[in-house]
């Protein structure tokens, strides 16, 4: 049924057209349509012979409004959406009145390499707790107070000072899991969702290292904090697209996550309250050197060399929130598309197990510094997955700074928001030979390469937390691969091994398969949410926000 046929003849439409005539709306419906149409019209009479992004290419409704990136968002298309704009218009092209797209590597390396380069105002949906954290901040100048705040805990000496706890409920846990289903198993193997056992464990090494507390849910199946974080993800993502909606209308709209939101807010409280307690206690009796070593003691440590300053309780709840956030499935993701993309490419994945195999016994647990000096083939395994499926490749909105700037000929003037197309410029053909194919040799044969994938972002706002995430995922997957051979169960051959297109890629259709799976339910479904994100649109609400 066609879209048309479908909206005459449904029900809601006539009670509202019913509705429209006899509150005598019609005249002034029709008066707000000419407005909006007045609107549009003067914006792209004005981008085309006016402004000064007139000469960069791109989509004619990209001239008036950003409204096609933000919907394509939150369809869950924003990588399509990229490679689709390069492929027509090619390495910058126009993505709203004001807004261009970046994709060629060298060009966002410089832009985002450039000091004064600072975040789009997009940022302040993530404010999880209406305090700005390390990602919200738009201004680069508190942003590298709060990174030279946690910089250094972040840096593989004191990430070693964690490594009991990330190896004990990463990879040991895992293997605990794991070896006790093949041991209950009358044919040795066993059936795992390793996509969920990496999740949870990324979960319980995260939220252990920022609550200070033990948290094993991987070996006692209870993932509370995993229901917590995506629940409270979903929150505040719905409360970003509404951001406009009056406040009544907004909490009616929320409330099936509020309560996970909160619990999950009192829950960092508490943890901050007990540590606070802890520190006095330590202090009080003398044993300062006996003080926790983990992520919560940085940020109540962190000190920025230059201004002095240490977090306040507010922000160290905040950055608690964020950390959850950013560094679970961001990890969890990248180690589970490596091992699909291994049984993908079976000769890879011979190569990774042969040199795993002939390096350690499988009775030992193979060290992050081992990893790094011994399995260089593993580790461009994990660099390949997060080139060829970013789990972070999307459009990451910076803003031109003063004075503008010059890129491939093209001036963009101060306060142009240029989105950083990360998807498209891990797969840009100048860079990569064969861009959409899983090859870890690429690396083995050109280190600088490396350099190249924009996963962990680039520049003075890139992720701090990423040795940690490479301690994780170099752990998880050179052990696993050292004790378990894996296989695509029968039933699930669509999932591979042979599912590669004529490119030799993975066949997209049964990329959606790979998803974590956690049996959690958002409690509402997506698509009234994207409808009501579509009312606001068409009422105009929220113009502009990206
Ligand atoms: C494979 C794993 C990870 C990937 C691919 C990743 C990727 C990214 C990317 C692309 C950004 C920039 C976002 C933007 O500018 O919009 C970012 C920022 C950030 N990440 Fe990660 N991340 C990972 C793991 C982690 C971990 C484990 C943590 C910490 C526990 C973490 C903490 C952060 C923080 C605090 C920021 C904000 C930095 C700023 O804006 O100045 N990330 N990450």
């Amino acid at each position: 049924m066609g879209l048309y046929t479908f909206l005459s003849r449904h029900p809601l439409l006539e009670i509202l057209k019913h509705v429209i005539v006899t509150a005598g709306l019609r005249e002034y419906l029709f008066a707000v349509s000419c407005a909006f149409a007045l609107v549009y019209i003067y914006r792209l009479f004005y981008s085309l012979f006016f402004s000064q992004l007139r000469h960069i290419p791109g989509p004619l409704i990209a001239r008036m409004t950003t409204k096609r990136v933000e919907l394509l968002t939150i369809a869950g298309k924003m990588a399509h959406l990229g490679r689709w704009d390069h492929d027509k218009y090619g390495d910058i092209y126009l993505c709203g009145p004001n807004a261009v797209a970046l994709c060629d590597p060298a060009d966002i390396r410089a832009f985002m390499g450039n000091p004064a380069v600072g975040k789009a105002d997009y940022y302040r949906i993530l404010e999880f707790t209406e305090i700005e954290t390390t990602v919200t901040y738009r201004d680069n100048e508190p942003a590298g107070i709060r990174h030279r705040q946690i910089g250094p805990y972040f840096k593989p000496t004191y990430l070693a000072r964690m490594e009991r706890t990330i190896m004990s409920l990463g990879i040991e846990t895992i293997k605990a899991k794991w070896d006790g289903l093949i041991d209950a198993s009358p044919d040795g193997a066993a059936e795992v969702n390793y996509c969920n056992d990496f999740l949870i464990s990324a979960f319980g090494i995260i939220s252990t290292l920022v609550y200070g507390k033990k948290v094993k849910e991987l070996s006692n199946s209870d993932a509370r904090t995993a229901e917590w974080i995506d629940m409270t993800m979903m929150y505040l993502s719905v409360r970003a697209m509404f951001l406009l909606l009056p406040p009544f209308i907004m909490k009616v709209l929320l409330s099936p996550w509020e309560h996970y939101y909160h619990t999950l807010s009192n829950y960092i409280n508490d943890a901050i309250k007990t540590r606070t307690e802890l520190i006095a206690q330590l202090k009080q009796e003398g044993r300062e050197n006996e003080k926790p070593v983990d992520m919560l003691q940085a940020l109540f440590e962190g000190e920025d060399p230059e201004t002095k300053e240490r977090m306040t309780s507010k922000q160290i709840h905040g950055e608690c929130m964020l950390m959850m956030h950013a560094g679970s499935d961001t990890t969890s993701h990248t180690i589970a598309w490596t091992v699909h993309l291994l049984t993908l490419y079976p000769e890879h994945y011979k190569r990774a197990v042969t040199e795993v195999r002939s390096i350690f016994m499988p009775d030992h647990i193979i060290t992050y510094k081992e990893c790094r000096a011994q399995l260089p083939f593993i580790e461009a395994c994990i660099y390949e997955s997060l080139r060829l499926i970013p789990v972070t490749g999307g459009l990451l909105p910076r803003i031109v700074p003063k004075g503008g700037l010059m890129i491939k000929d093209y001036y963009l003037p101060e306060g142009t928001i240029a989105f950083v197309n990360t998807a498209v410029a891990n797969h840009h053909k100048t860079y990569w030979k064969n861009p959409h194919e899983y090859d870890p040799n690429r690396f083995l044969d050109n280190k600088e390469l490396q350099h190249y994938i924009l996963t962990f972002s680039h520049g003075r706002r890139t992720c701090p937390g990423k040795s940690l995430a490479w301690w994780e995922m170099l752990t998880i997957l050179s052990n696993i691969l050292k004790d378990y051979d894996f296989k695509i169960p029968s039933d699930l051959s669509h999932l591979g091994p042979n599912v590669l297109n004529k490119v030799g890629a993975p066949d997209a259709a049964n990329q959606h398969h790979i998803r974590p799976f956690l049996g959690l339910d958002s409690g509402m479904s997506i698509k009234p949410l994207c409808i009501l994100v579509l009312l606001q649109y068409l009422l105009g609400i929220g113009e502009g926000r990206l």
